[in-house]
């Protein structure tokens, strides 16, 4: 059984007179929740502040969906790095009837973007326009996938974002990794914006300083009052595109007022009797998932011993080939066709690992994709009610403070979302991801991603709820949390914290995350292996639902937020 675990983080009241969320959490003196055990709901999220929102909701007698909602909302005003307004995700949810949904809310390329955009005369890729600034950005999702989201949930609207609204408009203190990230952006901030951020001052940030958004509170109110136009239409949509005329952005009055999200059918599987359920294109998340979860499935994992070189090896030379896969196959489908069914059949998986040797490393310059005839931040929560309703969303801007730029008078961050693109064929995007054509930039067209959140049935009802941030790292960190419960008998802390590893085709390496086996390392060493250690891999937020063995079967919800970041799990 899980005790909490409370990481001391606290503040003096510094602020009286205040009302609602302030008065029930004081945003002005909380602490971080990494672990809770509870049985009527639960959210793991990146802030505890936006956690706390989230499960207020479910205690006012919202359902997971309206927690989520709320979540996203406040982690768009607690966590700007990466929870958002201006930018898209995903969402997976088993709501109690048994149905499956997946929302993406994913960013589209606006109808000016072309092929060669960031090519410059010579045809050398301009990386810094698809990653900074004005050009960098899509035409944002998420107001669209929380309005996409609304028809499962059961509280109104207002009550969902007055949270957010009260964090924005009356403050609440920054902690000292927030501090940290906003002064070391600021540079940045200063360079791609020609108003003034709330995110800048003259003077460093420091651990416990408040942050006010007067202007994202307006924006918010806006969508509150008036709905998805809000956001897309009128006031809020006239400053994204006077904020794009002043550094030649190319977001329209139409490209916003199309926006639409759009339902898909979850991509569903078997694991050894476990129902997968997870997000199709266009994230390449869900696909190299289930490759990987069926590369894996007859080799008795469970046997080698978690991160022996035996195990690490076989993960790694699993994830050499999906990720080839990935940069060779997969696009928006409404653009190009992806041969999903073979990809994830067992004679092509069998055929993909037929020539993996224990003991002795592949290449990936032998590895390429399988035969197939045809014709920087990011953020997760993971939320669950007495209900039986789960709900897994990932939401990114992209890169930290996504293009760096704030919708001036709008008081949120833009996305850098259109360097998830192949700008150029074998041109390695910011997380080292390489594509060709099927991933090329169009009008209209959403760009691939690898957000995976994810949802584990187990007997019909919700098991496990997981995802994570990290760019190509994401589709690993669920896979090796996955492997970590269901194969390695893992808690559900100990599948989240411990050191992970990565393989993603190219480049040829294995990344190590600090704290890594250093038995294993030199293992892996000595079979061929390039090796690199780099800080940190993913920031999973998992929540494992058990049964408590008496008549009422009532459920044990044991909610895990990440020990790398700020992350909370708050639940009752
Ligand atoms: O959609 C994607 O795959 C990326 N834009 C995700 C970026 C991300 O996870 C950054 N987080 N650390």
């Amino acid at each position: 059984m899980l005790t909490p675990r409370f990481v001391s983080f606290s503040f003096f009241i510094l602020f009286s007179g205040v009302t609602g969320f302030a008065q029930q959490h004081t945003p002005y003196n909380y602490t971080i929740q990494k672990e809770i055990t509870c049985s009527k709901g639960a959210v793991a999220s990146a802030h505890p502040l936006a956690s706390k929102a989230g499960v207020d909701i479910l205690k006012k007698g919202g359902n997971a969906v309206d927690a989520a909602i709320a979540t996203q909302l406040a982690l768009a005003v607690v966590y700007p790095g990466a929870g958002n307004i201006g930018g898209g995700g995903f969402l997976i949810a088993h709501l109690k009837n048994g149905r499956n949904i997946a929302l993406d809310y994913r960013e589209k390329a606006p109808k000016a973007a072309s092929r060669d955009m960031y090519l410059d005369s010579a045809g050398n890729p301009n990386l810094d326009k698809s990653q900074y600034g004005h050009l960098a950005a899509g035409v944002p999702g998420t107001v669209a996938g929380l309005f996409a989201s609304m028809p499962y949930a059961k509280l109104p609207f207002a009550d969902l974002v007055a949270p957010a609204i009260e964090l924005a408009e009356k403050g609440f203190v920054i902690t000292k990794s927030q501090a940290a990230s906003f002064n070391s952006a600021k540079t940045d901030f200063l360079k791609y914006n020609t108003g003034s951020p709330a995110f800048v001052k003259d003077s460093p940030w420091k651990e416990g300083d408040t942050l006010f958004q007067k202007d994202l509170a307006n924006t918010l109110k806006r969508i509150r009052d008036l709905g998805q136009k809000g956001f897309y239409e009128g006031e809020t949509a006239r400053l994204i595109v006077e904020e794009m005329k002043r550094s030649n952005g190319i977001i329209s009055l139409e490209d916003l007022k199309e926006y639409r999200a759009v339902e898909r059918k979850v991509i569903d599987f078997d694991y050894k009797g476990y129902r997968i359920i997870t997000m199709p294109l266009p994230s390449s998340g869900g696909i190299i998932l289930e490759q990987m979860m069926k590369m894996i499935e007859k080799r008795n994992i469970g046997a080698m011993k978690f991160q022996s070189p035996a195990s690490v090896q076989l993960i790694t030379e699993i994830e050499r080939r999906a990720y080839a896969d990935r940069a060779n196959f997969l696009g928006d489908p409404d653009f190009v066709k992806v041969p999903v069914k073979t990809m994830v059949s067992e004679v092509y998986l069998r055929e993909r690992m037929h020539d993996f040797v224990p003991g002795k490393a592949g290449s990936s310059d032998s590895t390429k994709a399988g035969l197939i005839d045809e014709s920087k931040e990011t953020t997760h929560l993971s939320v669950t009610d007495s209900e039986g309703n789960a709900v897994s969303v990932t939401t990114t801007l992209n890169g930290g403070y996504g293009s760096k730029t704030v919708v001036s008078g709008a008081g949120f961050l833009l996305n850098n979302e259109m360097d998830d693109f192949s700008v150029k064929p074998g041109v390695p995007n910011m997380y080292g991801a390489v594509g060709n054509e099927k991933n090329a930039i169009a009008p209209g067209k959403r760009m691939l991603s690898s957000m995976t959140p994810t949802i584990v049935l187990k007997n019909n009802a919700p098991y496990l709820v997981v995802g994570t941030p990290g760019g190509t790292t994401i589709p690993t960190s669920v896979f090796q949390t996955l492997v970590n419960v269901l194969e390695f008998n893992m808690s559900p802390s100990d599948a989240v914290n411990k050191p992970k590893f990565h393989h993603q085709w190219l480049p040829d390496q294995v990344y190590l995350e600090k704290g890594f086996s250093e038995t294993t390392k030199n293992a892996l060493i000595k079979m061929g292996y390039k090796v690199t250690e780099i800080p940190q891999i993913g920031r999973v937020e998992l929540i494992r639902i058990g049964l408590k063995p008496s008549k009422k079967m009532e459920k044990i919800f044991s909610a895990v937020a990440d020990h790398r970041g700020d992350d909370a799990a708050e639940g009752y």
